[in-house]
């Protein structure tokens, strides 16, 4: 896969992605992440990547240009319907539909070029959701002072979900959400620590007896603090 990330801070990304899954699915080559400036898409002596919102009130928008400059050099059109079909053009903003594990999921087995423009100040220029975004996403309900650290998190859960990005001693099948449910609490060594045991199932070597604990487990996780999960069931 081929991730390119448009933001007007590049330095935001120096080092993100290079640590952990997402640096070794980089050096396995699974998958490729270029940060632009938006700057360097910006013609005029000011390099002016926003303005005043026409109509008036707080705050400056994103002018479209540098982003469709930058669309145009990165796919060669700024006609959606001429993207090659796996390509996605996501815009980061706190009005996009909400990051799901499924849409993860979609990503990562449906699309094979990803291009994430980080929004920042009011807004972004309408024509630019209008004519070449795909898919407008938000990362939850709050709000951030720009969209780089919500393209972090949506690299991350894509990547980890791309074919061979986990080594096999960990796997994407158990993770919270996967199943519609959070995660079964964990323990390690030592069997007692401070006067804290370790649950007993856990040590009993009964496959079928900690299947059951670990799914009640996060059964009960999940309807005290995520209700919502159940009753949605997604
Ligand atoms: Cl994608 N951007 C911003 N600015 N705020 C957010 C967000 C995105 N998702 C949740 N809050």
């Amino acid at each position: 896969m081929k991730i390119d990330v448009l933001t007007i801070f590049p330095e935001f990304f120096r080092e993100v992605f290079d640590f952990g899954i997402v640096r070794r699915a980089r050096l396995a080559e699974i998958v490729a992440i270029n940060v632009h400036d938006l700057r360097e898409f910006t013609t005029g002596k000011h390099r002016m990547t926003d303005d005043r919102p026409f109509g008036g009130g707080d705050g400056m928008v994103f002018k479209p240009e540098p982003i469709f400059n930058a669309i145009e050099q990165l796919l060669g059109t700024t006609e959606r319907e001429k993207y090659a079909p796996k390509t996605r053009v996501v815009l980061l903003t706190p009005q996009g539909r909400p990051l799901k594990q499924s849409l993860a999921k979609d990503f990562a087995t449906e699309a094979d070029h990803l291009i994430l423009i980080c929004g920042r100040y009011e807004g972004v220029d309408e024509r630019v959701s209008e004519a070449l975004v795909t898919d407008e996403i938000s990362i939850g309900d709050y709000v951030l002072s720009g969209g780089e650290p919500a393209a972090i998190v949506l690299v991350d859960a894509i990547v980890r979900l791309l074919p061979n990005a986990l080594g096999s001693e960990t796997s994407a099948e158990n993770d919270s959400f996967s199943n519609g449910l959070l995660d079964f609490p964990h323990y390690t060594q030592p069997r007692d620590f401070r006067g804290m045991p370790v649950p007993e199932v856990l040590l009993s070597g009964n496959h079928a007896e900690i299947e059951k604990w670990r799914r009640a487990k996060a059964l009960e996780k999940t309807q005290k603090v995520r209700k919502d999960l159940i009753i949605k069931g997604e």
